[in-house]
C-alpha cells in the first residue's frame, strides 16, 4: 500500500450503454458502482469532444455530467478524460482546413469550455491521450499535422490555467512496460518540463491480455520510469481480455495478469491509483474492438465475480 490513493471503475450512461445494443440490470449493475465497491470513477466516453463539442463551438455535458453527478452523489472522486486525442472528435476536426492560428484557438477553446465545466471536480485530467505511435514517434494526428509537438504544450499550458488544482496527465497504452513508447512518454514529460509547463502525471491505460507475457517486474520498471521523474503515475483505464470462451486456465491466466499491474503499483511509491475500464464484462468495449476476445473486467454477465477479483484483493 505505498501511495495507493483510490481503486475506481470508468462507467458510462444508460443511454450509451442502450445505444450500444446492451441491456442490463441496471439496480444491480448501480449498486456495485455507486454502492462502496469503488472509490474512484471516469466517465468511459462522456468528456470526450464527439459528446462535449459535437460541433464547433456548441457544447453539450449531459453525457459527463452523468458520471461527475453520480460521483459527487456517493462520494467517489472523479477521473476526467480526455481533453486532446485524435479519436472520438466532432466529425469537423477532421474535415475543417486549420491553419496553425485557427487550430491553437480551437484547442485553447475546447478546453476553456470543458475544462472549465469541470474546475474543482476532477481529481486527475487526462489533458493529453495517445500522442505517441509504438516506436515512440509521434503520433500523425491532426494536431500533430498543424502544430507539431505544440499542440501538447499548448494543452497542458491551458489546461494548467483553467483548472489549476487539477493534477494533469498524459494517458497512453503500451507503456506498461518498458519500451520505445515508454521513453517517448517521458521524452514529453520532459519537453513539458524544460519549458516550466505542468504535467502531474502519467497514465498507464492498462487495456492487457491474459495471454500475453508481460511480467510484475516489468510493470514495476515501467511504473518506477515515470515516478524517478518525480511524477505520479495511476493505471487508467484496466482491463485484460481473454481469447472467448472463458475458461479455468485462461481466467486462472488472468488472475495472475490482474494481480502483476495492481501488485506493481501498490509497491511503487508514487503509483496512486488504479481505474478498471468497466467492472461488468457486459458493458466492455473489448468484444467490438477485439473480436473473438471479451471477459476482461471482474464481474461476469451474470454478477458474479472473476477469480481476478481474488487476485486483486491478494495485491492490495
Ligand atoms: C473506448 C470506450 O470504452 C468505448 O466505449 C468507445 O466506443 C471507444 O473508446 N483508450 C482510451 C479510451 O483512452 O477512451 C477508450 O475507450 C479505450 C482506449
Amino acid at each position: 500500500k505505498a501511495g495507493l490513493q483510490y481503486f475506481g471503475s470508468a462507467t458510462d450512461t444508460p443511454g450509451q450503454r442502450e445505444r450500444a445494443g446492451l441491456d442490463a440490470a441496471y439496480a444491480q449493475y448501480d449498486k456495485i458502482m455507486w454502492g462502496g465497491e469503488f472509490g474512484s470513477t471516469t466517465p468511459t466516453n462522456g468528456q470526450k469532444w464527439l459528446f462535449t463539442e459535437p460541433q464547433q463551438g456548441v457544447f453539450n455535458f449531459t453525457e459527463g455530467d452523468y458520471t461527475a453527478n453520480n460521483a459527487k452523489k456517493h462520494g467517489l472522486s472523479l477521473r476526467c478524460h480526455a481533453l486532446v486525442w485524435h479519436n472520438q472528435l466532432g466529425e469537423y476536426v477532421n474535415q475543417v482546413q486549420w491553419t496553425p492560428e485557427t487550430l491553437r484557438a480551437q484547442i485553447v477553446s475546447h478546453i476553456e469550455n470543458v475544462a472549465g465545466h469541470y474546475k474543482g471536480q476532477c481529481n486527475h485530467w487526462d489533458v493529453v491521450n495517445e500522442a505517441l505511435e509504438e516506436d515512440g514517434t509521434y503520433r500523425k494526428s491532426v494536431f500533430y499535422n498543424v502544430l507539431g509537438e505544440e499542440y501538447i504544450k499548448l494543452a497542458f499550458k491551458t489546461a494548467a490555467r483553467v483548472d489549476p488544482k487539477a493534477k494533469l496527465y498524459y494517458n497512453d497504452y503500451s507503456i506498461e512496460w518498458p519500451s520505445k513508447k515508454t521513453e517517448g512518454a517521458a521524452r514529453i514529460v520532459k519537453m513539458l518540463r524544460d519549458e516550466g509547463i505542468k504535467i502531474d502525471g502519467v497514465g498507464l491505460q492498462g487495456h492487457l491480455t491474459a495471454e500475453g507475457g508481460v511480467t510484475l517486474d516489468q510493470h514495476i520498471a515501467a511504473i518506477k520510469s515515470f515516478t524517478d521523474l518525480d511524477l505520479e503515475v495511476a493505471v487508467t483505464e484496466l482491463d485484460i481480455r481473454l481469447q472467448e470462451p472463458a475458461t479455468t486456465t485462461n481466467l486462472a491466466q488472468q488472475k495472475e495478469k490482474y494481480k502483476n499491474i495492481v501488485g506493481a503499483c501498490v509497491q511503487v511509491k508514487g503509483c496512486v491509483g488504479i481505474t478498471i475500464w468497466d467492472f461488468y464484462d457486459p458493458f466492455s468495449w473489448v468484444p467490438y474492438f477485439f473480436p473473438g476476445e471479451g471477459a476482461a473486467g471482474l464481474w461476469f454477465a451474470n454478477f458474479t465475480t472473476h477469480p481476478a477479483y481474488d487476485g486483486i484483493v491478494e495485491a492490495l
